[in-house]
């Protein structure tokens, strides 16, 4: 079973997410730098907004959606506090996007997907609607990006191995043209205090864990 919007909702209601940084993850930042988001842009699970809000900055059109409506009041709450008023968030389920005939959000040429996969790391059914509904949303030629945590190190939240990767984005509809290790920025709050104890935060208050980060074509 995934966790239900109830669950997701506490973690923004009660400031517990251990995902809030405060801003972009750098993975992310880079990516952009790099020159790899183009078009429209879908932030799946978009959380505190950070991504989306980073990216409407610079000038992209991005859509951020999140299955939890706290996180969604979070983020646009987020947006004005950082002057992004431009920064759209809606409330969707990227699981249950896949059992439904409609497609209200549309296609993308790029999703930037951080932190979402992983959360799927053990229920295998709602991974795969997971994808089929990131093939339907992405354009044909479009790239998919994933940062998750990765299982290489200890560390907190779920960690994931390359192999789940790989396994997901399979030909004919996907194509991995890149699987590097990189890292994903985190805090210490009660809900990893006991995973990540030994971590020692830096000057921002971050902890930081091993993460992959996936570059996948759309191709069928
Ligand atoms: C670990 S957080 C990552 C948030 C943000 N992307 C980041 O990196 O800071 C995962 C987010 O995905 C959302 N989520 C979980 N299941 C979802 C689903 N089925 N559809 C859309 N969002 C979902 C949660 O509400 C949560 O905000």
């Amino acid at each position: 079973m995934t966790q239900a919007p109830e669950v997701w909702n506490s973690a923004y209601d009660n400031d517990t997410a251990p995902w809030i940084i405060g801003g972009p993850q750098p993975a992310i930042v880079e990516l952009e730098r790099a020159g790899h988001i183009r078009g429209r842009v879908l932030d799946p699970g978009a959380g505190a907004g950070e991504h989306t809000i980073a990216l409407t900055a610079l000038g992209y059109d991005v859509l951020g959606v999140d299955l939890s409506p706290s996180a969604v009041a979070y983020a646009r709450r987020n947006a004005a506090a950082k002057n992004v008023p431009g920064a759209r968030f809606e409330v969707a389920d990227m699981v249950a996007l896949a059992r439904s005939g409609d497609n209200p959000l549309g296609t993308f040429d790029t999703i930037v997907d951080s932190a979402l996969f992983h959360v799927f790391l053990a229920d295998a059914a709602a991974r795969a609607d997971y994808v089929r509904t990131l093939h339907r949303l992405c354009v044909p030629g479009g790239h998919l990006h994933v940062l998750a945590l990765s299982n290489a190190e200890e560390g907190f939240g779920p960690r994931i191995g390359a192999e789940m990767i790989r396994d997901s984005f399979t030909a004919p509809g996907w194509a991995i043209e890149d699987l590097r290790s990189d890292r994903y920025y985190g805090r210490i709050t009660e809900t990893i205090a006991e995973q990540a104890g030994d971590l020692t935060p830096d000057a921002a208050g971050r902890v930081e864990a091993a993460a992959w980060l996936a570059r996948i074509r759309r191709i069928g």
